[in-house]
């Protein structure tokens, strides 16, 4: 059965149609890059998947059970359990700069997700370690470079201990030379088979790590396939003229 199932999906911002009718699968342990121009809609179904939008239309399965149906939201208490069954990381990192690295971890998990303190710190200091950030603890998000504060932001997300991680262009706010970390990152948790929707312009991540790569249009998925039959053998013609624009 797949992990996450989208009929249907329909969101307007006033007489804006953003997404038209989007339909996609993610299946357990599945890298979906989604790849497409600005405006296309990329992170509007990305943040309709974690509820951050409310769609208006269509059907989102999250492990079988709807996130929302045929544009109907079941109650609050519902949309939560389904939600907190994901991590989403942002371009911004959208880290507490008041906090340390590890506040910024374990406060989330006490207040929302009810861990005793001391859980909360050694799933910390597992995760941050996992991350290689195992020496920045007591430190504050300014002090860390663009790529370190994305690896505590990747942490953050996992503590909850996500089934499903979305990545809204999670390296697109860094130099180059901090981008390849927090891919590294990335290709690890995908190694681990976590299952990962990435919004991306990293071409190099989607054709090496993703399992199968979305081409955005316009509100709609224009071409999906595998990276091979994205990358090689585009069928679409404007998939053809955004590869050769971003691959140049
Ligand atoms: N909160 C909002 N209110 C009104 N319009 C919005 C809102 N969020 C997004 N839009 C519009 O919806 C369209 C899709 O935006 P979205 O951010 O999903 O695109 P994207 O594919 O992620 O683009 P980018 O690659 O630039 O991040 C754009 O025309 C955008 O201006
Ligand atoms: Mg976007």
């Amino acid at each position: 059965m797949s992990l996450i199932e989208v009929k249907g999906l329909k969101k307007n911002f006033g007489k804006l149609q953003v997404l038209k009718n989007v339909d996609f699968e993610v299946n357990q342990g599945d890298v979906v890059a989604v790849i497409g121009s600005s405006g296309s809609g990329k992170s509007t179904m990305l943040r309709c998947l974690i509820h951050l939008e409310t769609v208006d239309g269509g059907t989102i399965l999250v492990d079988g059970q709807p996130l929302v149906k045929d544009g109907k939201y079941p109650e609050n208490s519902k949309i939560k359990k389904i939600t907190s069954n994901m991590g989403m990381v942002f371009q911004q990192f959208n880290l507490f700069p008041h906090m340390t690295v590890k506040d910024n971890l374990i406060m989330p998990a006490q207040s929302v997700q009810k861990m005793t303190k001391d859980a909360a710190l050694n799933r910390a200091k597992m995760l941050l370690q996992k991350v290689g950030m195992g020496e920045k603890l007591e430190e504050h998000p300014n002090n860390l470079s663009g790529g370190q504060q994305q690896r505590v932001a990747i942490a953050r997300a996992l503590m909850m201990n996500p089934q499903i991680m979305l990545f809204d262009e999670p390296t697109s706010a860094l130099d180059p030379e901090l981008t390849g970390e927090v891919l590294a990152t990335m290709k690890q948790l995908a190694s681990e088979h976590m299952t990962m929707v990435v919004v991306t312009h990293e071409m190099s991540f989607a054709r090496d790590v993703a399992t199968k790569v979305i081409f955005m249009d316009d509100g709609v998925i224009l071409e999906e396939g595998s990276p091979e039959e994205i990358f090689s053998n585009p069928k679409n013609q404007r998939t053809r003229d955004f590869l050769k624009t971003v691959l140049r």
